[in-house]
Formats: C-alpha cells, sequence, structure tokens
C-alpha cells in the first residue's frame, strides 16, 4: 500500500483521533480553545497507562528513586528563583497586516524582493490627476511629470498655483491643495517581501490594504523604494492573507501564566501556574531527603501537568498551553567528592557499559547512565531506537550552567522532534533555591565526610508528545480479509500491548445465540479484574474485529460454537485468540486466558 505523505498521514491520525476517542479539542462545542487538547476515553487509558509504566519503571523498579506530588502554584520566589521571571521567554513578533502572532526563531527564512514604504496618503486619485493633466495639456512636462509620479501632490497643487496664469490649471491646483489639506496621512512604515518574479503590484496590493485598516481608503503610497532581501526573518512566511507582509521588531514574551493568590488582584498576590515540575523536587529537596532514607546519588521524580502560554500551539497536541510532564532529578556527587572517594572520575567511552552505577561515576557517566535508562524505557512501550534520534546540544546551545543536554527526538510525520530532554545541571538549581529562601540545600556526605551542594542529571519528558508519538508510531494501513475471506484496506493502531488503551476485546460469534451471548459475558467477566475489556456484540464479526483495530486492541477473543462444544468435547470451553498485528487466531482453553493474556501485556 502506498506510504501517505507526512502531511496527508497527520491528517488521517488527528481524524482518528477524534473519530476514535483518543484526542479532542478542548472545549469544541464553543469553536474549541488554541493549545488545549482533552483526552477521550482511548486517549485517557492510553495516558494513564503510560503515567503508570514510567512511574513503576522509575520509582518501584529502583531502589534509588522517589516520587513526589506537589502543587501547580508554588510560591512565586521559586519562579525567580529558577529564573522563569526573568528569562523564560520567547521571542515574539506580529504580523502587521493580519496581527497574527509568531515566533519569531520559527519563522521560515525567505529571500525576494521587498518593497518598502514609508506611509500613505488618501490624496487624490492619481488617475483622476492625471486625466485632468491631459484635460490640461501638462502631462509632457518633465517638471509636472516628475511630481505626479512621486505623488507629490502638495507641491505640484502650490507650483499649478503660482506658476500657471490660466484659470483651468490654477483650479486643478487649488483642488490638489484641498485634497492634500483634507487628505488623512500615515507615516506608518511598511514593507511587503515578494517572492522572485513576482511583479510589484502585488506588493501595492498589500500595502494598500495595511494602509486601509489604518483609516487611508484608496492609498496612495508613499516613498516607493525595493531591495533585494536575502534569508530573512522579518517577513511573514506563513502562506495566505499576511505572507511576506513586514512583522514587528521581535520581542521577549514570557510564558508563564500568571493569575492571583486570594481576592485582590495585586502585584504582591501575583502567582503562576507552574511551567515545570522540576522546580518543585528542588524546593522539597530537603524535606524528601529529611525523611525518605536516601542517599546522594539519589532521585526524586514527579509526574504532573505544567502551563506554558506558548506562542504558537502547533502540531496537534505537540506544542500545547496545558500538557504534562514526568520529570526525574537525580542528585549526585560533584565530581571533585567523587575522586576524593574513588580516585580518577570515569570518563565515557563509546560502547562503555553505562548500565550499572559505579563509584567513580562522575556527572558525565550518570548522564549517560539517564540517556541509556531512557531510551530502553522507550524500547519498552514500542518506541524502537530507530524511530528516536537525538540532539547533542553544542556548547553554544547550552544553559550558561549547563554542562550536557541531550534532547531524544521523535521522528513524527511533521518532523523529527524533542520528546524529551535530558541535562546535567550543576548545582544550579539548589544553590539558587539556598540564595533566594535563605535555607542551606547543603547535604552532608557521611561517606565522604563533606558538606556540597549536590549536582543534578534531569531527565525531562512530556507525558502528551510521548502519546503523540505513540500514536503516530502505532497507525498503520494495511490489508486483512474481511467475513468472506476478502482482503479489505484496515486502519490498525500497532500499540505495543503495555501502552494499548483495551488488552482485549471479548465477542460472542452470532448475537441471536443466548448461548454464545451468555459464554462470552461469562468470558468479559472473568477477563475484567485482570485487563481492560472491550466487550462487543453488536454487528458481522469481522466489522468488529475492525472496529477494535483501529483502538489498538492487540488481542481479540472469540466465543463460537466449539466453545460450547458442538463440535466434540475436544473443543468445548476453548476460544480463538487473534492477535491484531499477525491476524493469527489460535485455540486456548478459557482457563488459561487469564495467565497467557498478563503474560503478554507485561
Ligand atoms: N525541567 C526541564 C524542562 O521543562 P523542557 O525541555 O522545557 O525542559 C521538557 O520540557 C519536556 O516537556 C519536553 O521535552 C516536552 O516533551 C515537554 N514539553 C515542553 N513544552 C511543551 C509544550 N508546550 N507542549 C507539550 N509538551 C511540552
Amino acid at each position: 500500500m502506498a506510504e501517505p505523505k507526512p502531511n496527508e498521514l497527520m491528517e488521517k491520525i488527528v481524524s482518528l483521533c477524534k473519530r476514535r476517542g483518543f484526542i479532542f479539542q478542548s472545549s469544541e462545542i464553543y469553536g474549541g480553545i488554541n493549545g488545549f487538547w482533552d483526552y477521550g476515553p482511548l486517549g485517557a487509558e492510553l495516558k494513564r497507562n503510560v503515567r503508570e509504566l514510567w512511574w513503576r519503571a522509575h520509582t518501584q523498579r529502583r531502589e534509588d528513586v522517589v516520587g513526589l506530588d506537589a502543587t501547580i502554584i508554588m510560591h512565586p520566589t521559586i519562579w525567580k528563583a529558577s529564573g522563569h521571571v526573568d528569562t523564560f521567554s520567547d521571542p515574539m513578533c506580529d504580523c502587521l497586516l493580519t496581527k497574527k502572532r509568531f515566533r519569531a526563531d520559527q519563522l521560515e527564512p525567505q529571500s525576494g524582493h521587498a518593497y518598502w514604504y514609508s506611509g500613505a496618503t488618501s490624496g487624490p486619485d492619481p488617475e483622476t490627476v492625471k486625466a485632468a493633466f491631459a484635460r490640461a495639456e501638462l502631462a509632457n512636462r518633465a517638471d509636472i511629470r516628475d511630481r505626479f509620479e512621486k505623488r507629490d501632490w502638495g507641491l505640484l497643487g502650490q507650483e499649478l498655483q503660482t506658476q500657471f496664469s490660466e484659470s483651468p490649471v490654477k483650479e486643478l491646483g487649488r483642488q490638489l491643495l484641498q485634497c492634500c489639506f483634507q487628505a488623512k496621512v500615515s507615516n506608518d512604515a511598511f514593507a511587503v517581501l515578494l517572492p522572485p518574479g513576482k511583479p510589484p503590484e502585488s506588493a501595492r496590493k498589500t500595502a494598500a490594504e495595511f494602509y486601509r485598516q489604518r483609516g487611508i481608503p484608496n492609498a496612495v503610497l508613499l516613498g516607493e523604494r525595493s531591495e533585494p532581501v536575502e534569508n530573512s526573518r522579518r517577513f511573514n512566511s506563513e502562506k495566505g492573507e499576511g505572507f511576506g507582509a513586514l512583522l514587528t521588531e521581535p520581542r521577549a514574551f514570557n510564558l508563564m501564566f500568571k493569575t492571583y493568590v486570594g481576592p485582590v488582584e495585586s502585584e504582591e498576590n501575583v502567582a503562576y501556574l507552574r511551567p515545570e515540575t522540576a522546580q518543585a523536587i528542588f524546593a522539597q529537596f530537603k524535606n524528601v531527603l529529611d525523611v525518605a532514607r536516601q542517599k546522594v546519588p539519589f532521585g526524586i521524580c514527579q509526574i504532573g501537568k505544567a502551563f506554558r502560554n506558548e506562542i504558537n500551539p502547533r502540531n496537534f497536541t505537540f506544542r500545547s498551553r496545558e500538557f504534562e510532564q514526568m520529570e526525574i532529578e537525580f542528585f549526585i556527587r560533584p565530581d571533585e567528592v567523587v575522586q576524593k572517594l574513588a580516585g580518577p572520575v570515569g570518563a565515557y567511552t563509546d560502547g562503555l557499559d553505562v548500565a550499572t552505577p559505579q563509584p567513580n561515576w562522575g556527572w558525565e557517566l550518570w548522564h549517560r547512565h539517564w540517556v541509556e535508562e531512557r531510551v530502553k524505557w522507550y524500547e519498552s512501550i514500542g518506541l524502537g531506537r530507530d524511530t528516536l534520534d537525538f540532539h547533542w546540544q553544542p556548547k553554544e546551545e547550552l544553559a550558561h550552567y549547563a554542562k550536557a543536554c541531550v534532547d531524544i527526538q521523535y521522528k513524527f510525520p511533521f518532523g523529527t522532534q524533542e520528546i524529551e530532554g535530558i541535562a546535567a545541571r550543576g548545582d544550579f538549581d539548589l544553590s539558587q533555591h539556598q540564595k533566594f529562601s535563605g535555607k542551606s540545600m547543603e547535604y552532608f556526605d557521611e561517606e565522604a565526610k563533606t558538606k556540597y551542594v549536590p549536582h543534578v542529571i534531569e531527565p525531562s519528558a512530556g507525558v502528551d508528545r510521548l502519546i503523540l508519538a505513540l500514536i503516530c508510531n502505532a497507525y498503520c494501513e494495511d490489508q486483512a480479509p474481511n467475513d468472506k475471506g476478502e482482503l479489505e484496506s484496515r486502519v490498525v493502531m500497532k500499540f505495543h500491548p503495555r501502552v494499548a488503551p483495551i488488552k482485549v476485546g471479548v465477542f460472542p460469534l452470532l448475537k441471536k445465540k443466548p448461548e454464545l451471548v451468555a459464554k462470552a459475558r461469562e468470558v468479559r467477566d472473568l477477563l475484567r479484574p485482570h485487563l481492560t475489556v472491550f466487550y462487543d456484540e453488536a454487528g458481522a464479526i469481522g466489522r468488529r474485529y475492525r472496529r477494535q483495530d483501529e483502538a489498538g486492541t492487540p488481542f481479540g477473543v472469540t466465543i463460537d460454537f466449539d466453545t460450547l462444544g458442538e463440535k466434540g468435547p475436544e473443543l468445548k470451553d476453548t476460544v480463538t485468540l487473534r492477535d491484531r498485528d499477525t491476524l493469527k487466531q489460535d485455540r486456548i482453553p478459557i482457563r488459561e486466558l487469564v495467565p497467557l493474556l498478563l503474560e503478554k501485556i507485561r
């Protein structure tokens, strides 16, 4: 089957998400709200599975990570200390024509010819003046023609009045001057970038619309000049109405959502919806340390909502304004302390085993360890290494305090993009909170007999981006036989059984046979305490399989006449177990179903 093109594929995925209840637009009945998404019945299950698997893998299955569940609104000084109040911003610019807002750094650079205008006036219509000139037989005079071409109506009017004695020309001058006195003028500069080969007329049309919006109908454009432009981000690059229009200069826009705590909306009551879950972990570091019976190195993790007032939410749920994060702050010894205890700090070389922590690990090997741990986890839920990419941030991209940062990226249909960042952040965060709160964040290391502010490795993943990656990864179009055995195309969501929203579909072969229905309900009730089951008795069996294929249900159990023992006692109380991906159907005794399915989904 031909592979759909990326845009087409994304459209199909978005449509399936709505049709099958994975993801809906938030507040859809009111026209939606940009950057906010709701998860329907299947999406909610998928998300819950992902959260649980992450939590289990990093807390229950490790001895050195404990959990936290902090509030969304915290003391505003936390965000001062973390740097978010002063620097958590994106460069933003607006299209001067459409008023649409863009992230300046995400604009497509463009080349072409820019047409600049110093302003516009509603002065006389050039065509009317031209006709009047022709009548007065002035159109051939070079000085007059020059003024006319420059639309210098005021000077022209004056000259006509003073230099000519004939009354019709004088009258034309008078009318021009009068027009100029009544004219509206805009001195707002504007420009339009045209791609190579486009006639200047189209820039003039766009500019006239810009000045019309400023109260100048039939604008006479002033001071037109043009220049070649290469790879510029000063013009609207979005195809459509404002394409090529000049943008405002970029300005910093803080992404934190502000609110007020208490009834008075004053500056001292300002609070923020957290833009990341991480800071609560730093703020609670000492409390957790006191109670968790952990020693450095150890980690604290949290799953929760985060909010960013993104300038340009886009690519479905990829860049949302409300989303969820799964973050770990893994506290480690500074390299000097490692060296004091274990000798030279281990250095990373290709192929080095970073699975089992060693006493001589400094930040570099702990960082590598976490990258590897996270990739293994992605593999365990169906995102193979081949679906991922790694962007090791070069020095100039790193925050001033960071020693290293790698973005784990997924190859989405709309491009390869980050789903998780893993940073070695030194002691920046704890030191900042120590400074701003006046409370010590130092840790006494009994083994090293020394005090220090721990350093940190931060694996920070987005739940929603991961869900989108899982959905894109699962989406598949192939062929499967229908009830008559003829091949027909199907959409199938090939989720890994661990994350699949529904684990098993249970179907009586025929709805009209009460014995089949009764047995099928018995099987459903047997499975329900152990896994998510969808019971379906409506429609032809092939249609029912297809519905579950689209939902990504990995297994289907069908109760047929053999189950009732109609073809002999040896098949009594057996069912067919259908595999969503291979379409293979095996006969299984009902009593073996639970252990078999549990083994397959764990
Ligand atoms: N504490 C570090 C931190 O927050 P980040 O790279 O800004 O780092 C971490 O965010 C992860 O959170 C990203 O890799 C992404 O998965 C998710 N994320 C960030 N902004 C998002 C947004 N606007 N919509 C959806 N997910 C987002």
